[in-house]
């Protein structure tokens, strides 16, 4: 009896002591902030590292696809910026990234190839309105812009012809915006918002290499790969409940069961909005909630077109499709495959199609709104016949069908429900930044720091961007460092 106490005094003392010098954590999630947040906690000596990711392969939103001798990026596609940018900072002596700039030309459903001039006028005034000023705004960001851009139609195009191909282009101008901050409407993004942009070029590729080179030089110096465990989906994080060593408890959906001192997840905010009920026990606080639930994340996708036979050429810079008034709303009618809402089939969702760097048979097509959901469900053949109706009719010429496509269903995915985050009119009222609310850490009764939370929505300005992301991997890593070298 005697002996029996003062061993297991001796165990709780001896392994207290232990964990203190040498923690374990579990990593939810092996895409940027999680692999990130590995190799941060690695290189200050914490080893005990488990990263537990529900899919097949490591990146998340990284997922980049060879196909033919280049990799074409199925989610994150071009590093933002220069500065401020950790992604540009790792890259930047290694000569990778690639200026890809790509202006596609307006083509107008019945007017087809818009002047050169007029383009460029209206991407001037795209950005004017778009990128500046609008720090005094409050409301969404929709209403202030069709202000703004009706605002400016009249100042800028002088003939009733100018004037009313630009009315048709606030359609086009919508889709840019969208696609930008991947909400289904821009009515829900707020106008004022905290992203700042890191200054210098955004639009820069990966030269064929794909955005997972980042995930190889994150890890170059770490061999974590080892402590990846993958198709290891997560269901439940005990994080409040009875255990010996006061250790968090996360089990798996198939039935195993991982502990450690300290969790960092990096789920994205579609996965913690459908699932953070049923994977926080107990349940995060209210003031949590309510930031995860008024962020916003929706979804924007790109499909990738493959031809064998090529229609281009080297001088083709892409398509944006304008529709006139009249027609888009007949587009139900026009082309009656696949979904449609009102008048207005599917095909009104894309915004543009892009070359590839790198990858001279295959062509991006990029498509936005409400739309993405019925989209992500459609068959091959109907998107296929979609691209290529749409093709013919701006450009008016036989284009070929594409032999298949390629692309990711970020939306209905379960481990992702959506691309990227933004601020949402309703976060935006609450008067304080939802994205830093999420990302604070919570502990357990006897103060132990129980979960971290990283990944792209946490960060409060660089969200929505892998840059961002690893920065919060950094974050959440350097928290628990913190802990044990004080
Ligand atoms: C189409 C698209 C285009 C984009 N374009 C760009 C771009 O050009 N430039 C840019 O900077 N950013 C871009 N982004 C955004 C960028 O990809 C993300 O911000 C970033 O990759 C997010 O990283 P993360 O680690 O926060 O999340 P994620 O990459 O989502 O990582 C989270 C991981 O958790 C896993 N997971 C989920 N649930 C569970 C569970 N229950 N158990 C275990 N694991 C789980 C997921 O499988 C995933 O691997 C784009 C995103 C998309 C979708
Ligand atoms: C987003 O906007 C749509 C269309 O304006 C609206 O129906 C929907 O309720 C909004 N969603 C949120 C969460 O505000
Ligand atoms: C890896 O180590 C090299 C050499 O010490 C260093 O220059 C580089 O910055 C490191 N990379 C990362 C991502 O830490
Ligand atoms: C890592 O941590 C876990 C959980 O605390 C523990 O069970 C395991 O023995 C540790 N592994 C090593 C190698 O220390
Ligand atoms: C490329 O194609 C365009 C459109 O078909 C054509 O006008 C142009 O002359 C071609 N350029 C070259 C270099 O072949
Ligand atoms: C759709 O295309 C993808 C990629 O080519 C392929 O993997 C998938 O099987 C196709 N789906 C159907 C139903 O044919």
């Amino acid at each position: 009896m005697y002996s029996a106490l003062s061993f297991l005094i001796f165990f709780m003392f001896s392994s207290r002591v232990e964990s203190l010098n040498d923690p374990s954590v579990i990593i939810i999630g092996a895409g940027a902030a999680g692999i990130s947040a590995a190799t941060r906690l690695h290189q200050n000596g914490i080893r005990n590292v488990t990263v537990l990711e529900a899919g097949s392969r490591i990146g998340g939103r990284i997922h980049s696809v060879k196909v033919g001798e280049s990799y074409i990026d199925l989610g994150a596609q071009w590093c933002h910026g220069e500065k401020n940018n950790v992604v540009y900072d790792m890259v930047k002596n290694l000569n990778l990234l690639k200026s890809d700039k790509i202006s596609p030309r307006l083509y107008h459903s019945k007017l087809k190839l818009i002047d050169k001039k007029f383009d460029e006028k209206f991407n001037e005034v795209f950005e004017d309105n778009y990128f500046k000023n609008l720090i005094d705004n409050e409301g969404n960001l929709g209403d202030l812009l069709i202000e703004r851009f009706k605002k400016t139609i009249p100042t800028v195009w002088q003939s009733e012809h100018e004037r009313s191909l630009a009315k048709d282009c606030v359609e086009m101008y919508q889709k840019l915006v969208l696609c930008n901050d991947g909400a289904f409407s821009w009515f829900n993004l707020s106008a004022k918002n905290d992203y700042e942009i890191s200054d210098g070029d955004q639009e820069l590729g990966w030269n064929g290499l794909g955005f997972k080179t980042i995930l190889d030089i994150l890890m170059q110096n770490s061999s974590i790969s080892g402590n990846i465990i993958l198709n290891k989906e997560v269901s439940q994080i005990i994080w409040n409940g009875p255990n010996l060593h006061s250790e968090v408890v996360v089990n798996c959906v198939d039935g195993t069961t991982y502990t450690a001192d300290h969790v960092i997840t990096t789920v994205s905010l579609g996965v913690l909005k459908d699932r953070h009920i049923s994977l926080f026990k107990p349940h995060l606080s209210t003031e949590k909630v309510l930031a995860l639930e008024t962020l916003g994340i929706d979804a924007v996708s790109s499909i990738f077109l493959y031809y064998p036979n090529k229609w281009w050429n080297e001088s083709f810079e892409g398509v944006s499709f304008v529709w006139s008034e009249d027609e888009i709303e007949k587009t139900a009618e026009a082309f009656p495959i696949g979904p449609t809402k009102g008048g207005r089939s599917w095909i009104t969702a894309i915004v543009y199609i892009l070359p590839v760097l790198r990858s001279p048979n295959i062509l991006a097509a990029w498509y936005v709104g409400e739309f993405v959901p019925e989209i992500e469900s459609s068959s091959n053949d109907t998107i296929i016949k979609g691209i290529t109706y749409t093709l013919n009719l701006f450009l008016g010429q036989d284009i070929p069908r594409p032999e298949k496509i390629i692309r990711h269903k970020w939306y209905s995915d379960p481990h992702f429900r959506g691309s990227y985050s933004f601020e949402t009119v309703e976060s935006r009222n609450l008067g304080t930044s939802q994205a830093a609310i999420l990302s604070q850490p919570i502990s357990r009764e006897d103060g132990k720091l129980a979960v971290l939370f990283a990944g792209e929505a946490t960060n409060p300005i660089r969200y929505a961007t892998v840059h961002g992301a690893i920065e919060t991997g950094f974050r959440e890593a350097d928290r628990i460092v913190n802990l044990y070298n004080n």
